[in-house]
């Protein structure tokens, strides 16, 4: 039962390693979704293999009422290389729409409140509560397409607080604000720093909190380790994220999550009474593939390289935009990139194009966009060798 939009053909995975998926149909292809946008580090990678079976070996699985070293030492571990402002407390989950659901749990037991504000072109997650449309009665989706666009954005000029698309909310009521730092379901919209900024001033003035999903946009694929840490005004300890729920690069592919607490409020949280325990939490594998992930990105330093290769993509991506007909435009941020097409040009027969070139991306044919979110230790050869096939497609597909 495949619930989901997927590409008419069939394209069967035999095995993975680094950059590079085998399979049946295709042969070896570049992968330049990371699989699901998770394997920052590559599939495969060596230490991370190491320690899953060194861990299988030990100890994978526990009650809850067992401890291990491992959510501890993660959070310090991340925490210092990441370079975090606060100091926070972590629980382990499976999936990212859970650490999602329990980061906005978490900010309506701490508040009292039931309603969150967040925009309308943010992806939460699949669970009922947080998936599109979600409900009115505890979500104020904001419209903010034309605020993306406001000339206002980059200058001193106007602020936020004066424009009357937010006059009619009241702040005092929301438990939290919801920010996710660009993924935007797929479609890379970068929210700018000055609405950021007036949206999670305001919720915190009244009491509120600021809840983050890094669930795509952590562990690197921005060109920082956190999406968040793009804007300035989130990286002191004041102004740090207060609930921060990571998924996906957290293990690489493995299924693990974890919400971040900031620690006078996960402490606040336990002092509530509030419950809450699935079958895997702080599981002793999932946190310890978490921690491998953490010094692999360090000893690698994938963020400078998914950084700088990610920038070397848009900038060949956007030579060819200006050589060639049919990209409307080429965006996003580290290793989080898409290209954007003309309306009339398929994005599924170039999908099906990079295929037969030896080159997985992404693609949504309604939105008319190819997704690159390539595991951040590509090297710049495979992005000329990408970007070569890519105009060739191109060129083919509008010669039609
Ligand atoms: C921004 C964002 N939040 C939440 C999720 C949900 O994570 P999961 O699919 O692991 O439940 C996703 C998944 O794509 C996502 O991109």
């Amino acid at each position: 039962m495949r619930l989901f939009v997927r590409p008419k053909k069939t394209i069967t995975a035999l095995w993975s390693k680094g950059t590079k998926v085998m399979t049946e149909e295709y042969g070896e292809l570049v992968d330049m979704e990371s699989g699901c946008w998770a394997a920052v580090l590559g599939h495969n990678h060596p230490d991370v293999i190491k320690v899953i079976h060194e861990q299988v070996d030990t100890l994978f699985h526990t009650h809850q009422f067992f401890e291990t070293e491992h959510p501890k030492k993660f959070v310090e571990e991340l925490t210092e290389c990441a370079n975090l402002s606060t100091k926070y407390n972590a629980s382990f989950l499976s999936s990212g729409s859970e650490a999602v659901s329990l980061a906005v749990k978490l900010s309506e037991i701490l508040t009292g409140r039931r309603k969150k504000l967040c925009m309308n072109i943010t992806y939460l997650g699949a669970s009922a509560d947080l998936r599109h449309p979600r409900d009115n009665t505890y979500w104020d989706d904001l419209d903010v397409t034309e605020c993306l666009m406001c000339s206002n954005q980059n200058t001193n000029e106007k602020e936020c607080s004066t424009c009357n698309r937010f006059s009619h909310l009241d702040f005092s009521q929301y438990a939290s604000f919801v920010f996710e730092p660009g993924n935007s379901g797929g479609v890379v919209l970068l929210q700018p720093e000055k609405l950021v900024a007036f949206l999670a001033g305001k919720v915190r003035e009244t009491g509120g909190l600021l809840v983050v999903n890094e669930i795509t946009t952590g562990f690197g694929r921005t060109g920082e380790w956190f999406g968040f840490q793009h804007y300035g005004f989130l990286n002191d300890a004041l102004h740090s994220p207060d609930l921060i729920a990571l998924g996906k690069g957290i293990g690489n592919g493995y299924p693990v999550s974890a919400v971040l607490a900031r620690e006078n409020l996960a402490e606040a949280a336990i002092e509530t009474g509030f419950s809450y325990i699935q079958s895997h939490t702080d599981d002793p594998l999932g946190c310890r593939v978490a921690r491998e992930v953490v010094k692999v990105m360090m000893k690698e330093n994938l963020v400078l390289n998914g950084r700088t290769v990610g920038e070397y993509l848009r900038s060949k991506l956007m030579d060819i935009a200006i050589r060639n007909k049919g990209i409307k435009e080429v965006r996003g941020r580290g290793l989080m990139n898409v290209v954007l097409l003309d309306k009339g040009v398929s994005a599924e027969e170039i999908f099906n194009g990079l295929l037969d070139a030896g080159y997985f991306c992404g693609f949504s044919e309604q939105s008319g966009i190819i997704h690159m979110y390539a595991p951040l230790i590509i090297s710049k050869n495979e992005v000329v060798g990408f970007c070569s096939a890519f105009e060739q497609v191109l060129n083919n597909v509008m010669d039609k």
